[in-house]
């Protein structure tokens, strides 16, 4: 026997339910330590340069949005999506305390939404 999640900590898509990961983004940057986003900034740095200006970016599965925030600050554009409505809620709060760069936008869908990824 197993546990299956809560309906609020899970969603359904396609008739398969998912696990809602969004839930935990919102506790997590309800304590967000500043190391972490210096942490994802100079992962992202490494990653992708540390002057990304000029590069658009798609965040797929943005979750509690760090990985955006990193673009933005390293000076990208970015899309950020995710098919769970609390991490979509989650990402859009750090766009705000990011002070709601017109760099980043966000939205709610998912990847394997052939109509949502043909309309991005
Ligand atoms: C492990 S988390 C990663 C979050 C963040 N990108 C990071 O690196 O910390 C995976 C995220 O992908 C999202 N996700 C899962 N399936 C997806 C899909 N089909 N389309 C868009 N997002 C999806 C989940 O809701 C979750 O927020």
């Amino acid at each position: 026997m197993h546990d299956e999640p809560s309906q609020n900590r899970s969603h359904t898509v396609n008739s398969r339910r998912r696990f809602s990961f969004g839930s935990n983004w919102q506790k997590y940057l309800d304590d967000l330590p500043p190391e972490a986003t210096d942490a994802m900034r100079a992962y992202v740095a490494e990653w992708l340069g540390a002057d990304l200006t000029g590069l658009r970016v798609v965040d797929v599965g943005s979750g509690q949005g760090l990985t955006s925030l990193s673009v933005t600050r390293l000076g990208g554009e970015v899309l950020s999506f995710d098919l769970d409505p609390e991490s979509v809620a989650a990402t859009r709060r750090l766009r705000e305390v990011a002070g709601s760069p017109t760099s980043w936008l966000v939205e709610h869908g998912s990847i394997l939404d052939t109509s949502f990824v043909a309309g991005l």
